[in-house]
């Protein structure tokens, strides 16, 4: 049995390694676990100047993953489609600016998976709560695709799809935990990607929430 599919969904890795999850994707286990309490007190203060909210999809939909973001470039969907913006639409104001721990973390992540110098100018933040969802889905409205796409795990353990490059090809189960980091690039970067509904397993450090931060080369 492959050893990811041994780990419990709950609880933290317990030792940090790395995962190949294709050519140019990998898993990077425990890889934020020394950071997670400063990435949390982060997320506090980003949440004060710019609230989670669940957005609307172009189709209408409400999304059940409530969403935010720091940095330069934020991630919104509306009505009328999903951009990149400098300001928070609900505010008005510029992005909460992206912390330097949290853009080193992204730094130091995409090296060690074989990305030197990614350097992000969008930080979205996810805030799943038991039964939220994401659906499979490319990561395409960033202008460049050159540069990878790092994505950290903090909280309650969910199962990450990842997918190929067609929406219907299988798409391996890999269970996400606290202080993990996956990270997917060049030949990788544009395959499909979700996140199965949330089980309830509270974590000590974020009770009954997950929270997925994924760094980005926007602009
Ligand atoms: C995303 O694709 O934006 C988030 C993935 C995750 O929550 O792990
Ligand atoms: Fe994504």
């Amino acid at each position: 049995m492959p050893a990811n599919l041994t780990l419990p969904l709950f609880g933290d890795a317990t030792q940090s390694s790395r995962e190949q999850l294709g050519q140019h994707a990998w898993l990077l286990r425990g890889f934020a676990l020394a950071q997670a309490d400063e990435l949390l007190t982060a997320i506090a203060r980003i949440r004060a100047q710019s609230p989670f909210r669940q957005m609307r999809t172009p189709g209408g939909f409400t999304m059940s993953v409530a969403l935010n973001n720091c940095g330069a470039l934020g991630w919104t969907s509306d009505a009328s489609g999903y951009r990149y913006t400098p300001r928070d639409p609900l505010t008005g104001q510029a992005w909460p600016p992206m912390p330097l721990p949290l853009l080193s973390l992204a730094a130091q992540a995409a090296e060690a998976a074989g990305f030197p110098g990614f350097i992000p100018d969008a930080c979205l933040l996810n805030r799943y709560p038991p039964g939220s969802r994401l659906s499979l889905h490319q990561d395409r409205n960033e202008r460049d695709f050159s540069a990878p796409i790092v994505s950290v795990s903090l909280g309650m353990g969910a199962v990450f799809l990842f997918g190929g490059h067609a929406r219907n090809d299988k798409a391996a189960r890999i269970p996400l935990l606290h202080g993990d980091v996956a990270v997917w690039g060049g030949e990788d970067r544009l395959r499909y990607h979700g996140i199965l509904p949330l089980k309830d397993q509270p974590h000590p450090a974020t009770g009954s929430l997950r929270y997925n931060l994924t760094f980005r080369k926007a602009g």
